[in-house]
């Protein structure tokens, strides 16, 4: 019945390369979408035995696999039995550096059918030999002054960015070429002049103290037989410029200036290999970009441009030597995520004239990004400035104040001719307004959408435009915080990995995307800032001046993550038992009587909760209770059997100790709250017959008030609502658009999920894209249209078909699992209800009807049809 099946649209993204590209569904079982450790064709993969992974598809229901076989290079793993594989670890001999293996995937159906899919992975480096370089530090500061002294060419000890080049002869016959490259900072490579890759804001933030990503690309076609150039400008980025909402004293986070460090290495025909270093030799000036920084803007001179720097036949010798700043790789890892990217670009809605050469130009959605202007037949030197904004004051003029001290603000200096064309490189800015000034007309004018390329793998789409909209707005949330690390938002002197606010999301972030590199990226980060006492961290990476024992809920998505993780992707190498036990342990510690009450670092509460605040020990203790029984399933998966009863019977006395702490007759939990009931239910701290009262006055409470949750609860206000029945209140919620609620945004323009319920606030704290209110996403695709999975399986075996259809008369969701594709389409009218659904090869699915019906599907596509007044 394929030909019926539903219909999977691309995702709604301007991101066209993060949607994903479905191919037809082959006639028999056939792997596809393969990736190594959760990429694709990745480049510098740094794990020795990398994880080879696969999804099915099939046009035959009950066309599941038996059995698989690796092939890699020469190493073959024989012939698996094992029908719930969708990929596995590489177990052959250890792999080469800087290698490329081609692999293949074979598996086979009950009748012996067999499907196979080949790709490849390239090895990263083992040893490097480049040193770190950079320009002269002390110099920096009284080199090339701004060409006309003007002010605005440098801003508050912003210093230009270096230009670093070397240039060195090869012959023809080179066969391949691989740049292997990092900064301290932000780098941009060139190699004779063609920009080098498609990432932004390399290599990423880490904790640059104690990991720093390495990326590697392929620039073969850009060798020449004689004198070639490999250059890079680099800039302060996370390193050295202002980051987070600390006032930056240079070196006071990570460093004082920007540093590189490359490896070209070279293979020719004969087999011959040559390597081009950073290290002595190299030689640095300034160009046109005067200063670039995350927060503040860049600055361009472009009478400043150094012509042909890049090239072969430049003179560099007015340039300076750079300096050699150490030799030590000990940091260096291979990239674990894919890089940040320019996936999209937007044209202006409108633009309005709104005073002498300024205009107020609206791109009608609230992004991370930058923009693109060509400036044409100016004389030089005329000053072109860029500020930025989410939204517009009363009098329709730039609201700036909620960015604090992150000015936003680009500028250009023209150099004049008939075209110009202005980017900044080493920036970004949250933002749905620019304010360009300097200019009588504006000739071409776009937004560019950066974010982490995470390829898209859901789409939502049901009978309420506002609820798609809102499921717009979530999608547009994750694009604009996922920027390296999963941030708090994009706009303002902020954009930090708040923990709580990446675990709240999480859900939804899965079935919007594939955020598997992305997370095990940051999970290294967050194991990074665990202290040693086993504290989690509220933001990470760390920066120094933010490092405090984690809050409630905030550090313990340090257990919350990984556990999702491993649940959506099946990867049990998330499961990182020990620094998750060391958390748990930390917080039993300090907490003998198992009542989470010891805090020396800042507590959250329900952080920005509009209504009565839940007591500080429930919401903390519930944790508590939470992070040991997850860590104690954890340790049960990876085999740690005495860890997990250990730590199962550590929560058993945490929910005993909650239970005689909090819970009162008749179910009702200290507080009161909305959250309270939330926790107390979702992470099973209640008996079944506290759990149905506690369901009871939670639903009370919902229907007095409305959502009065704050970011540890909104996650689960709907998912435990319909999970106790009440589906109406959850789509009464859902559909509710007095505040505080999801649609009074959507309503009032929202084009992204705001911090705040209302929208009103301190102007200092008021981002207009926050995204932890908007884990509700996760319940349009497992509530709305249906799509869950049950409560013990992994990445999705065990489908859950569930819709839940209020009184909406449609909804449909594509989600591309980590095993295939799952899809669901209802509709559900006067006439009866109808349903189509289809199940990835090797999965089943437990379907619920409304009304009550169940049934047990094998994969394939099924329709079932409700028509009133009978039963299906
Ligand atoms: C951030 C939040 C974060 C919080 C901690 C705020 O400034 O924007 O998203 O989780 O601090 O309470």
């Amino acid at each position: 019945m394929i030909g019926n099946a539903v219909h999977c649209a691309p995702a709604q993204t301007p991101a066209s390369r993060s949607a994903p590209a479905r191919p037809p569904v082959p006639p028999r079982l056939t792997p596809y979408g393969l990736r190594c450790e959760h990429r694709r064709t990745p480049l510098g993969v740094g794990e020795p035995r990398p994880l080879l992974s696969w999804r099915l598809a099939s046009a035959q229901a009950g066309d599941d696999p038996v059995a698989y076989e690796l092939e890699v290079g020469d190493w073959s793993s024989g012939r698996i039995e094992d029908p719930a594989a969708i990929g596995a670890v590489y177990g052959g001999p250890p792999l080469l550096p800087r290698t490329r293996y081609g692999w293949r995937v074979t598996v086979w159906a009950r009748d012996g059918a067999a499907g196979s899919a080949e790709s490849w992975f390239e090895t990263g480096q083992d040893v490097w030999q480049a040193s770190w370089i950079a320009h002269d530090p002390a110099a920096v500061a009284h080199m090339d002054p701004p060409t006309d002294g003007d002010q605005a060419l440098s801003h508050h000890g912003l210093l230009p960015c270096p230009q670093l080049r070397t240039s060195f002869e090869s012959t023809a016959g080179v066969t391949r070429a691989r740049l292997l490259i990092s900064a301290k900072g932000l780098y941009e490579a060139r190699v004779n002049g063609h920009r080098v890759g498609d990432a932004e804001l390399a290599p990423g933030w880490t904790d640059y103290r104690r990991r720093i990503q390495y990326q590697v690309h392929d620039v073969t076609p850009f060798l020449l037989d004689g004198e070639n150039v490999l250059a890079a400008t680099v800039a302060d980025g996370w390193w050295s410029g202002f980051t987070g909402f600390d006032p930056r004293r240079p070196g006071y986070h990570y460093g004082r200036f920007p540093e590189l460090i490359a490896e070209l290495h070279l293979t020719f025909d004969d087999g011959s290999t040559r390597v081009v270093a950073t290290g002595e030799g190299w030689r640095t000036g300034h160009g046109r970009v005067r200063y670039g920084d995350l927060l503040k803007g860049e600055c361009h001179d472009a009478r400043a441009e150094t012509h042909g720097w890049d090239l072969p036949g430049f003179d560099d010798s007015s340039w300076r030597p750079a300096v050699v700043t150490g030799d030590d790789h000990s940091l260096l890892v291979a990239s674990r995520d894919e890089p940040v990217r320019a996936l999209g670009e937007l044209l202006p809605i409108s633009t309005v004239l709104v005073g002498p050469g300024v205009h107020l130009v609206d791109f009608g959605q609230n992004i991370a990004g930058r923009v693109r202007l060509a400036v044409r037949d100016q004389e030089p030197g005329r000053r072109v400035t860029v500020r930025h904004g989410e939204t517009l004051d009363g009098e329709d003029r730039l609201h700036t104040a909620n960015l604090r001290t992150a000015d936003a603000t680009d500028v250009l200096i023209t150099a004049g001719g008939a075209e110009e064309v202005f980017e900044p490189r080493f920036t970004y800015h949250g933002f749905r307004y620019a304010e360009v000034s300097g200019l009588d007309r504006l000739d071409d004018i776009r937004a560019v959408v950066l974010h982490s390329d995470t390829p898209w793998t859901g789409t939502f789409d049901c009978s309420d435009p506002e609820v798609n909209r809102l499921h717009d707005n979530i999608g547009w949330g994750q694009r604009g915080n996922f920027v390296s690390v999963p941030t708090d938002c994009p706009q303002r002197d902020e954009r930090l990995g708040w923990l709580a606010d990446a675990q709240v999301f999480l859900p939804t972030a899965c079935f919007n995307a594939d955020v598997s590199g992305f997370f095990s990226k940051w999970m290294r980060d967050v194991v990074d800032a665990q202290s040693p006492e086993g504290g989690f961290s509220n933001v990470a990476p760390l920066l120094s001046g933010v490092a405090d024992e984690g809050a409630p809920g905030w550090a313990d998505a340090g257990v919350l993550v990984p556990w999702h993780l491993y649940r959506v992707y099946g990867d049990d190498r998330f499961l990182d038992v020990d620094s998750m036990a060391r958390w748990v342990d930390f917080v039993a510690r300090h907490n003998p009587d198992l009542i989470w009450r010891h805090r020396t670092g800042p507590h959250f509460a329900d952080w920005l909760a509009p209504g009565p605040a839940t007591p500080r020990e429930v919401l903390a203790t519930a944790f508590f209770h939470r992070s040991a029984a997850l860590t104690a399933e954890a340790a049960r998966v990876r085999g740690l059997y005495g860890e997990a009863e250990r730590l199962g019977a550590l929560a058993d006395r945490v929910r005993a100790a909650f239970a005689e702490a909090f819970v009162g007759d008749g179910g009702l939990v200290e507080g009161d709250t909305q959250t309270g009931y939330l926790l107390a239910l979702a992470f099973g701290l209640l008996t079944p017959e506290q759990g149905r009262a506690a369901a009871a006055r939670l639903a009370t409470l919902v229907e007095e008030s409305g959502p009065q949750t704050g970011f540890l609860g909104v996650n689960l206000l709907c998912p435990v609502l319909s999970a106790h029945g009440r589906d109406d209140l959850a789509h009464a919620l859902l559909r509710r658009t007095d505040p505080p609620s999801w649609l009074y945004q959507v309503r009032h323009g929202a084009t992204t999920v705001w911090e705040r319920w209302d929208g009103v606030g301190a102007a200092s704290m008021n981002s207009f894209n926050h995204y932890a209110f908007g884990s509700i996403g996760e319940w349009l695709y497992s509530g709305v249209a249906g799509i869950d999975q049950a409560p013990g399986s992994v990445a999705f075996r065990e489908v859950v078909i569930r819709p839940l259809p209020g009184d909406l008369s449609r909804a449909s969701a594509c989600y591309e699992s980590a095993r295939g594709l799952i899809s669901v389409s209802w509709h559900n009218d006067a006439e009866g209800f109808r349903l189509e659904t289809r199940i990835p090869p090797g999965a089943t699915a437990t379907v619920h009807l409304p009304g009550g019906d169940t049934r047990r599907v094998t994969s394939g596509d099924h329709i079932f049809e409700l028509v009133r007044g009978e039963t299906a």
